[in-house]
C-alpha cells in the first residue's frame, strides 16, 4: 500500500525524502501521479488538494494535513465519510509561530512604527517610554500556538490573558472563553493577537464589533487565517485611530491582490503566511508514525475533532 504525496510542486522531493529517511519502506506516490487509487491507503495533503478528488481512493484510511490548520481540508465536501483527518502539531511550528508574535507585540509596544516614520522624516524626537508591566496582551486561541506565546510574553513581562472555547487554566494567564469571556478579554487588550482555528465559529471574529471593544489605539496581530478578520473594519478602526496598528501573515484570498489597500497602509505590517512554515525534516516522524498507526487500526496523533472543526 503506498502514500499519495499532494504539496507544491517545489517542494515535493523534499517531503518525500523527508518521509523516506524516517520509513525507507514507504512508497510514495506523488500527485497527480497516483497510480492504481486502490493501492492508497494515506494522504498527506496541503491547502491546494481538492477533498472531492480523495473519493477515487477506496482504501484510503487516513488523511493527514502537513500543517496546523485544516479548515482547507473541512470545507465543503469535506474529506470522504468516516476518514479520519490528522494535523501536524510540531515543536518547530510552534516555536516560528512564537518568535512571531514576539516580533510583532515588540515591534509594536517600542513604537517601531512611529520611529520609523520620523527615521523617514529626519526626525529626532523620544517617544514617551513603554511600560510593559501595562500593555497587556489578549490572545484568541489557547491552544499548541497561543499557549506558547502567551508563555514567551509572561516571560518578557507582559500581562497575558487567552481566550478560549472551553474554560482553561494555563499558568500566569487570564483565562477567559465563551462569547462573554470575548468581550471581557477584548476590553481590556492593548494588543490583541489572533492565534485560533478557522471555523464557522470563528470566522470574521475580528470584526468591527471586537474592535470596537478594545481600547482606544490598541494593536491587532493576525497570525492564524485571514478569514478571521474582516478587512473593511479593520481598515475603517485604522482609519479611526481605533486601532494603531496591524501586524498581519494571513489574508482572504492569498495571495492578497495588489490593489488590496492593506498593501500600502503606513499602519499595516505583512508577511506572506509566513510566521510559521513547516519543516518537513521536522514533521515527518509524526506523519509516518500516524501511517503506521492508521496501518494497526489505532487512532492517529492530532486527531482533527469534526464537530468542533479543529
Ligand atoms: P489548537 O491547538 O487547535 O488551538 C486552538 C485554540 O483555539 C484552542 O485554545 C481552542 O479552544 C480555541 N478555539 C477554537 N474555537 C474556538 C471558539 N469558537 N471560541 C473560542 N476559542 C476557540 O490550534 P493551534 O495549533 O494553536 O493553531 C491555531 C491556528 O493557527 C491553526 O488552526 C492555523 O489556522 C493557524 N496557523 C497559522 C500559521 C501561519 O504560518 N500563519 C502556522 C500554523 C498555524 P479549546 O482550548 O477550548 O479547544
Ligand atoms: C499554516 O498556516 C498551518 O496551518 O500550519
Amino acid at each position: 500500500m503506498a502514500v499519495l504525496l499532494s504539496t507544491k510542486a517545489a517542494t515535493m522531493a523534499m517531503w518525500r525524502d523527508a518521509l523516506l529517511a524516517v520509513d525507507p519502506t514507504l512508497e510514495i506516490r506523488l500527485f497527480p501521479d497516483a497510480g492504481d487509487p486502490a493501492g492508497i491507503e494515506a494522504a498527506v495533503v496541503w491547502t491546494a488538494h481538492d477533498m472531492a478528488e480523495l473519493r477515487r481512493y477506496p482504501n484510503l484510511r487516513l488523511i493527514v494535513s502537513m500543517g496546523a490548520g485544516v479548515d482547507h481540508l473541512l470545507r465543503p465536501p469535506g474529506p470522504p465519510p468516516g476518514i479520519p483527518v490528522a494535523r501536524l502539531v510540531d515543536r518547530m511550528l510552534t516555536t516560528q509561530m512564537g518568535e512571531w508574535v514576539l516580533l510583532n507585540v515588540l515591534r509594536f509596544h517600542r513604537q517601531d512604527l512611529d520611529y520609523r516614520a520620523q527615521q523617514r522624516d529626519r526626525v529626532w524626537l523620544e517617544l514617551p517610554a513603554p511600560v510593559t508591566a501595562e500593555r497587556r496582551i489578549g490572545i484568541l486561541g489557547l491552544g499548541e500556538l497561543g499557549t506558547h506565546a502567551a508563555g514567551l510574553l509572561r516571560g518578557l513581562g507582559f500581562p497575558v490573558m487567552g481566550w478560549s472555547r472551553r474554560p482553561k487554566d494555563v499558568p500566569g494567564v487570564q483565562g477567559f472563553h465563551g462569547p462573554d469571556g470575548l468581550a471581557a478579554m477584548a476590553a481590556r487588550s492593548d494588543m490583541l493577537v489572533c492565534l485560533l482555528p478557522l471555523t464557522p465559529e470563528t470566522r470574521g471574529i475580528v470584526d468591527a464589533k471586537l474592535l470596537g471593544l478594545l481600547p482606544r489605539g490598541a494593536f491587532v496581530i493576525n497570525g492564524a487565517r485571514g478569514a478571521h478578520v474582516v478587512d473593511a473594519d479593520l481598515l475603517a478602526a485604522l482609519e479611526g485611530g481605533q486601532v494603531a496598528g496591524a501586524a498581519l501573515d494571513v489574508f482572504d484570498p492569498e495571495p492578497l491582490p495588489a490593489a488590496h489597500p492593506f498593501w500600502a497602509h503606513l499602519r499595516v505590517v505583512m508577511t506572506p503566511h509566513a510566521a510559521s512554515i513547516t519543516i518537513p525534516a521536522s514533521a515527518a516522524p509524526q506523519l509516518v508514525e500516524n501511517i503506521h498507526r492508521a496501518r494497526r487500526g489505532d487512532a492517529p496523533l492530532n486527531l482533527v475533532d469534526f464537530g468542533a472543526g479543529y
